[in-house]
Protein backbone atom coordinates (compact mmCIF):
# COMPACT_ATOMS: atom_id res chain seq x y z
CA UNK A 1 0.00 0.00 0.00
CA UNK A 2 1.55 3.44 -0.96
CA UNK A 3 1.96 5.69 1.66
CA UNK A 4 0.06 8.50 2.35
CA UNK A 5 1.79 11.95 2.45
CA UNK A 6 1.08 12.30 5.63
CA UNK A 7 2.57 9.76 6.97
CA UNK A 8 6.06 10.01 8.31
CA UNK A 9 8.94 8.36 6.66
CA UNK A 10 9.75 5.33 7.58
CA UNK A 11 12.43 4.94 9.76
CA UNK A 12 15.41 3.25 7.95
CA UNK A 13 14.57 5.24 4.62
CA UNK A 14 17.72 6.92 3.48
CA UNK A 15 16.71 10.37 3.88
CA UNK A 16 15.96 9.36 7.49
CA UNK A 17 19.45 7.62 7.97
CA UNK A 18 20.95 10.83 5.77
CA UNK A 19 19.42 13.46 8.22
CA UNK A 20 20.36 11.42 11.67
CA UNK A 21 24.03 11.41 10.08
CA UNK A 22 24.07 14.99 9.43
CA UNK A 23 22.86 15.59 12.85
CA UNK A 24 25.52 13.53 14.08
CA UNK A 25 27.97 15.04 12.36
CA UNK A 26 27.05 18.58 13.40
CA UNK A 27 26.90 17.48 16.95
CA UNK A 28 30.25 15.98 16.45
CA UNK A 29 31.58 18.85 15.39
CA UNK A 30 30.06 21.84 17.94
CA UNK A 31 31.23 18.91 21.04
CA UNK A 32 34.91 18.85 19.25
CA UNK A 33 34.80 22.57 18.76
CA UNK A 34 34.01 23.12 22.67
CA UNK A 35 36.17 20.46 24.13
CA UNK A 36 39.15 22.29 22.04
CA UNK A 37 37.83 26.29 23.79
CA UNK A 38 38.10 25.05 27.26
CA UNK A 39 41.51 23.13 26.66
CA UNK A 40 43.10 26.81 26.28
CA UNK A 41 41.64 28.58 29.26
CA UNK A 42 42.27 24.84 31.22
CA UNK A 43 46.07 25.25 30.65
CA UNK A 44 46.25 28.23 31.68
CA UNK A 45 44.75 27.45 34.86
CA UNK A 46 47.05 24.75 35.03
CA UNK A 47 50.39 26.77 34.60
CA UNK A 48 49.18 29.52 36.90
CA UNK A 49 48.50 26.89 39.64
CA UNK A 50 52.11 25.95 39.12
CA UNK A 51 53.22 29.46 39.25
CA UNK A 52 51.16 29.20 42.33
CA UNK A 53 52.66 26.68 43.87
CA UNK A 54 56.23 28.12 43.13
CA UNK A 55 55.60 31.06 44.34
CA UNK A 56 54.13 29.50 47.95
CA UNK A 57 57.58 27.65 47.86
CA UNK A 58 58.06 25.60 51.20
CA UNK A 59 55.59 26.35 53.23
CA UNK A 60 55.90 27.14 57.06
CA UNK A 61 52.90 27.38 58.44
CA UNK A 62 49.75 25.23 58.99
CA UNK A 63 47.89 27.89 56.75
CA UNK A 64 50.51 27.77 53.95
CA UNK A 65 50.61 24.14 53.61
CA UNK A 66 46.84 24.05 53.74
CA UNK A 67 47.30 26.21 50.39
CA UNK A 68 49.56 24.26 48.91
CA UNK A 69 47.09 21.46 49.33
CA UNK A 70 45.01 23.22 47.64
CA UNK A 71 46.44 23.91 44.66
CA UNK A 72 47.75 20.20 44.07
CA UNK A 73 44.11 19.45 44.13
CA UNK A 74 43.81 22.00 41.45
CA UNK A 75 46.43 20.99 39.25
CA UNK A 76 45.20 17.38 39.48
CA UNK A 77 42.12 17.86 37.90
CA UNK A 78 43.18 20.01 35.51
CA UNK A 79 45.47 17.39 34.53
CA UNK A 80 42.75 14.90 34.40
CA UNK A 81 40.41 17.21 32.49
CA UNK A 82 43.05 17.99 30.02
CA UNK A 83 43.62 14.08 29.09
CA UNK A 84 40.00 13.87 28.60
CA UNK A 85 39.61 16.56 26.53
CA UNK A 86 42.50 14.90 24.50
CA UNK A 87 40.61 11.55 24.73
CA UNK A 88 37.89 12.81 23.71
CA UNK A 89 38.91 15.02 20.87
CA UNK A 90 40.91 12.16 19.67
CA UNK A 91 37.69 9.99 19.68
CA UNK A 92 35.20 12.82 17.80
CA UNK A 93 37.94 13.78 15.12
CA UNK A 94 36.13 12.67 11.70
CA UNK A 95 39.45 11.85 9.69
CA UNK A 96 39.65 9.84 6.33
CA UNK A 97 41.56 6.88 6.70
CA UNK A 98 44.65 6.69 4.71
CA UNK A 99 44.39 2.90 3.58
CA UNK A 100 47.65 1.20 2.66
CA UNK A 101 48.18 -2.60 2.37
CA UNK A 102 49.81 -3.86 4.90
CA UNK A 103 50.78 -6.86 6.72
CA UNK A 104 48.99 -7.48 9.98
CA UNK A 105 51.24 -9.64 11.90
CA UNK A 106 53.93 -6.73 11.45
CA UNK A 107 51.34 -3.73 12.62
CA UNK A 108 50.70 -6.35 15.68
CA UNK A 109 54.50 -7.11 16.80
CA UNK A 110 55.29 -3.50 16.67
CA UNK A 111 52.04 -2.65 18.81
CA UNK A 112 53.71 -5.30 20.81
CA UNK A 113 57.25 -4.88 20.84
CA UNK A 114 55.77 -1.48 22.38
CA UNK A 115 54.16 -2.55 24.82
CA UNK A 116 56.54 -5.10 26.06
CA UNK A 117 58.85 -3.00 29.10
CA UNK A 118 55.74 -2.45 30.45
CA UNK A 119 54.18 -6.09 30.53
CA UNK A 120 57.24 -7.32 31.26
CA UNK A 121 56.94 -5.30 35.24
CA UNK A 122 53.84 -5.28 34.89
CA UNK A 123 54.18 -9.66 35.37
CA UNK A 124 52.22 -10.44 31.50
CA UNK A 125 53.38 -12.95 29.32
CA UNK A 126 52.36 -11.94 25.91
CA UNK A 127 51.88 -15.21 23.91
CA UNK A 128 51.82 -14.84 19.89
CA UNK A 129 50.53 -17.09 17.57
CA UNK A 130 50.93 -15.51 14.25
CA UNK A 131 49.54 -16.89 11.11
CA UNK A 132 52.41 -16.52 8.34
CA UNK A 133 49.84 -17.36 5.77
CA UNK A 134 47.80 -13.90 7.17
CA UNK A 135 46.99 -12.23 3.82
CA UNK A 136 47.71 -8.34 3.40
CA UNK A 137 44.65 -6.03 4.61
CA UNK A 138 43.79 -2.31 3.85
CA UNK A 139 45.36 0.15 6.96
CA UNK A 140 45.51 3.06 8.39
CA UNK A 141 48.34 2.44 10.17
CA UNK A 142 48.31 4.91 12.76
CA UNK A 143 44.50 4.67 13.40
CA UNK A 144 44.61 0.86 13.46
CA UNK A 145 47.61 1.44 16.21
CA UNK A 146 45.77 3.45 18.60
CA UNK A 147 42.72 0.78 18.14
CA UNK A 148 45.08 -2.09 19.66
CA UNK A 149 46.74 -0.10 22.19
CA UNK A 150 43.82 0.55 23.53
CA UNK A 151 42.78 -2.69 23.74
CA UNK A 152 46.43 -3.79 24.86
CA UNK A 153 46.21 -1.12 27.83
CA UNK A 154 43.04 -1.99 28.93
CA UNK A 155 44.45 -5.91 29.08
CA UNK A 156 47.16 -4.67 31.23
CA UNK A 157 44.88 -2.64 33.70
CA UNK A 158 42.71 -5.78 33.71
CA UNK A 159 45.42 -7.96 35.23
CA UNK A 160 46.90 -5.73 38.01
CA UNK A 161 48.90 -8.98 39.38
CA UNK A 162 49.87 -10.08 36.11
CA UNK A 163 48.73 -12.97 33.71
CA UNK A 164 48.72 -14.11 30.26
CA UNK A 165 47.95 -11.46 27.14
CA UNK A 166 47.14 -14.60 23.85
CA UNK A 167 47.60 -12.48 20.40
CA UNK A 168 46.61 -14.57 17.42
CA UNK A 169 46.01 -13.88 13.92
CA UNK A 170 43.93 -16.16 11.64
CA UNK A 171 42.84 -16.04 7.86
CA UNK A 172 38.87 -17.22 8.39
CA UNK A 173 36.12 -16.68 6.02
CA UNK A 174 37.71 -14.60 4.11
CA UNK A 175 38.76 -12.19 6.98
CA UNK A 176 41.35 -11.71 8.66
CA UNK A 177 40.91 -12.11 12.16
CA UNK A 178 42.74 -11.31 15.58
CA UNK A 179 41.69 -12.15 18.80
CA UNK A 180 43.44 -10.81 22.17
CA UNK A 181 43.05 -13.18 24.74
CA UNK A 182 43.67 -11.58 28.45
CA UNK A 183 43.55 -13.71 32.00
CA UNK A 184 42.25 -10.68 33.72
CA UNK A 185 39.42 -9.62 35.88
CA UNK A 186 36.76 -10.10 33.15
CA UNK A 187 33.74 -8.45 32.92
CA UNK A 188 30.16 -8.93 35.13
CA UNK A 189 27.21 -8.05 32.29
CA UNK A 190 26.44 -4.47 33.32
CA UNK A 191 29.88 -3.58 31.90
CA UNK A 192 29.51 -6.42 29.14
CA UNK A 193 26.37 -4.38 27.57
CA UNK A 194 27.66 -1.02 28.33
CA UNK A 195 31.38 -1.07 27.62
CA UNK A 196 31.14 0.52 24.31
CA UNK A 197 29.27 3.23 25.05
CA UNK A 198 31.10 6.74 25.09
CA UNK A 199 32.25 7.71 29.07
CA UNK A 200 31.27 4.47 30.56
CA UNK A 201 34.03 3.51 32.94
CA UNK A 202 34.63 1.54 35.92
CA UNK A 203 37.70 2.52 36.26
CA UNK A 204 38.51 5.68 38.44
CA UNK A 205 39.85 8.00 36.46
CA UNK A 206 39.19 6.44 33.13
CA UNK A 207 37.51 8.39 30.61
CA UNK A 208 35.26 5.68 28.81
CA UNK A 209 36.79 6.28 25.56
CA UNK A 210 39.28 4.15 24.67
CA UNK A 211 36.65 0.96 23.70
CA UNK A 212 34.56 3.33 21.56
CA UNK A 213 37.47 4.66 19.66
CA UNK A 214 38.33 1.44 19.43
CA UNK A 215 35.90 0.52 17.37
CA UNK A 216 35.11 3.36 15.68
CA UNK A 217 38.54 2.41 14.10
CA UNK A 218 37.66 -0.85 13.06
CA UNK A 219 34.75 -0.02 11.75
CA UNK A 220 35.97 2.69 9.46
CA UNK A 221 38.00 -0.19 7.91
CA UNK A 222 34.90 -2.32 6.94
CA UNK A 223 35.59 -4.32 9.88
CA UNK A 224 33.91 -5.83 13.11
CA UNK A 225 35.08 -6.01 17.27
CA UNK A 226 33.62 -8.76 19.16
CA UNK A 227 33.94 -10.02 22.74
CA UNK A 228 33.75 -12.32 24.89
CA UNK A 229 34.20 -12.62 28.99
CA UNK A 230 33.75 -13.89 31.97
CA UNK A 231 34.30 -12.11 35.68
CA UNK A 232 36.85 -13.59 37.22
CA UNK A 233 38.59 -15.61 34.42
CA UNK A 234 39.33 -13.23 31.72
CA UNK A 235 38.17 -11.71 28.26
CA UNK A 236 38.50 -12.25 24.28
CA UNK A 237 38.24 -9.09 22.02
CA UNK A 238 38.39 -10.36 18.55
CA UNK A 239 39.01 -8.00 15.24
CA UNK A 240 37.66 -9.26 11.95
CA UNK A 241 39.26 -7.25 8.76
CA UNK A 242 37.98 -7.64 5.95
CA UNK A 243 41.00 -8.95 3.09
CA UNK A 244 40.71 -7.11 -0.11
CA UNK A 245 40.53 -9.10 -3.59
CA UNK A 246 43.88 -10.02 -4.71
CA UNK A 247 44.99 -7.66 -7.84
CA UNK A 248 46.08 -9.56 -11.04
CA UNK A 249 49.48 -9.97 -10.78
CA UNK A 250 50.13 -9.83 -7.17
N1 LIG B 1 40.25 -6.50 28.80
C1 LIG B 1 39.31 -6.09 29.65
N2 LIG B 1 39.02 -6.81 30.77
C2 LIG B 1 38.08 -6.42 31.65
N3 LIG B 1 37.32 -5.31 31.49
C3 LIG B 1 37.54 -4.55 30.40
C4 LIG B 1 38.54 -4.89 29.44
N4 LIG B 1 38.51 -3.95 28.47
C5 LIG B 1 37.55 -3.07 28.81
N5 LIG B 1 36.97 -3.41 29.97
C6 LIG B 1 35.86 -2.70 30.65
O1 LIG B 1 35.26 -1.81 29.74
C7 LIG B 1 35.27 -0.48 30.27
C8 LIG B 1 35.38 0.51 29.14
O2 LIG B 1 36.68 0.42 28.56
P1 LIG B 1 37.32 1.70 27.83
O3 LIG B 1 38.64 1.30 27.31
O4 LIG B 1 36.32 2.25 26.87
O5 LIG B 1 37.43 2.77 29.00
P2 LIG B 1 38.47 2.81 30.22
O6 LIG B 1 39.57 1.81 30.00
O7 LIG B 1 37.68 2.67 31.47
O8 LIG B 1 39.03 4.29 30.13
P3 LIG B 1 40.02 4.86 28.99
O9 LIG B 1 39.22 5.88 28.26
O10 LIG B 1 41.14 5.41 29.76
O11 LIG B 1 40.39 3.74 28.07
C9 LIG B 1 36.42 -0.47 31.26
O12 LIG B 1 36.24 0.53 32.26
C10 LIG B 1 36.36 -1.89 31.84
O13 LIG B 1 35.38 -2.00 32.83
MG1 LIG C 1 40.62 1.77 28.16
Amino acid sequence: MPASPTEPAPLDSAATVQRLMDQYTEIARLAGGLAHEIKNPLSTIRLNMELLAEDLGEPETPAARRAIKRVDVVRRECARLQSLLDDFLNFAKVRRLQLEPTDLNHQIEDVLEFFAPEAAEAGIEIVRYLDPELPSVLLDREAFRQALLNLVINARQAMPEGGQLVVRTAAERGMAVVYLIDTGCGMDDRTATRMFEAFFSTKPGGSGLGLPTTQKIIEAHGGRIGVQSEAGHGTQFTIELPVPPRLPGE
